[in-house]
């Protein structure tokens, strides 16, 4: 049995080792950073990050258990905690509007380590991956919807040569992510304005650089999400109504950003 104790990498780390060794033992992950207990330590995904990119190397390998001590939460920095909220708030979107009541209510409580708001977030979370990936560990389908946000979050963190936070670039993605779905015709303005006012509650980033453009559309197509050379997004037609957005036009993709960035 592998027991991986730390962040989403060294929990990455601990299930794609325990995948290699005698073509697979038994692990356990227990997350310490946010983002490993709502996101890296549920879903079994295991596998390490190389200059190549990311997500090339790994296994899918489910842990055994997941253990989630949230006295750990209190000495992670706050600016990593936050960070990792964005992909709270995606969960909210995608699935579980439960989630973001309380986000705006009081958004303190909610970056507040340790709090009892905080606490309910990440179960909801957790609870929501859970679900996704149980009926779809492979990503044949469903599990596409976690990647809400993230089709120009991956973008943003390559031209940034990784030095963003994921979840920062997250926060950008989702905002992009709505505004395309409402210029689409998918999504009602309010909710679509909904994502910008939490994120920013929070206090996450909400735009990027408006010069970046080119740059970052020739990086989504490069991502291994799109097919071929056409883009795929998850979008929604609804609170908590994923769907894909096939293969948008450049001069929408363009536009939204010009709207999102300005
Ligand atoms: N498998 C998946 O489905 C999946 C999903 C999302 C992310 N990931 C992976 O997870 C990683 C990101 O996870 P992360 O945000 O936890 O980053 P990380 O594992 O790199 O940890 C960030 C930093 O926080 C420190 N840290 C962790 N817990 C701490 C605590 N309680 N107190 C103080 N410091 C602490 C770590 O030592 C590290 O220096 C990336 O490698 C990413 O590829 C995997």
């Amino acid at each position: 049995m592998v027991v991986g104790v730390g962040g989403g990498a060294v929990t990455d780390l601990a299930g794609f080792v325990a995948a290699g060794w005698l073509r697979g033992v038994r692990w356990v992950a227990v997350p310490t950073s946010l983002l490993g207990m709502v996101d890296a330590a549920v879903g079994g995904k295991t596998g390490v990050n190389t200059p190549a990119g990311k997500n090339l190397v790994g296994a899918f390998h489910p842990p055994a258990g997941v253990v989630c001590d949230l006295a750990t939460l209190a000495t992670l920095p706050p600016r990593d905690l936050l960070a990792a909220l964005a992909e709270v708030v995606k969960c909210g979107f995608i699935a579980d509007p439960a989630i973001l009541g309380p986000v705006e209510a009081d958004p303190a409580a909610a970056v507040a380590a340790g709090s009892a708001v905080q606490r309910e977030l990440i179960e909801r979370s957790i609870q929501v991956k859970a679900r996704v990936v149980s009926a779809d560990l492979r990503e044949s389908g469903l599990r596409e919807i976690l990647n809400y946000g993230h089709t120009l979050a991956h973008a943003i963190e390559k031209v940034e040569g990784y030095s963003w936070r994921h979840g920062d670039a997250v926060s950008v993605g989702l905002v992009y992510a709505a505004a395309l779905g409402e210029a689409a015709g998918r999504l009602d303005p309010a909710t679509a304005g909904r994502h910008r006012a939490v994120l920013e509650a929070l206090g996450l980033p909400v735009r990027y650089d408006p010069g970046a453009w080119p740059e970052l559309l020739a990086t989504m197509r490069v991502d291994k999400k799109s097919r071929g050379a056409r883009l795929r997004f998850v979008v929604l037609d609804g609170l908590a109504q994923p769907s894909i957005l096939d293969n948008p036009s450049d001069e929408l993709l363009a536009s939204v950003y010009r709207e999102v960035s300005s």
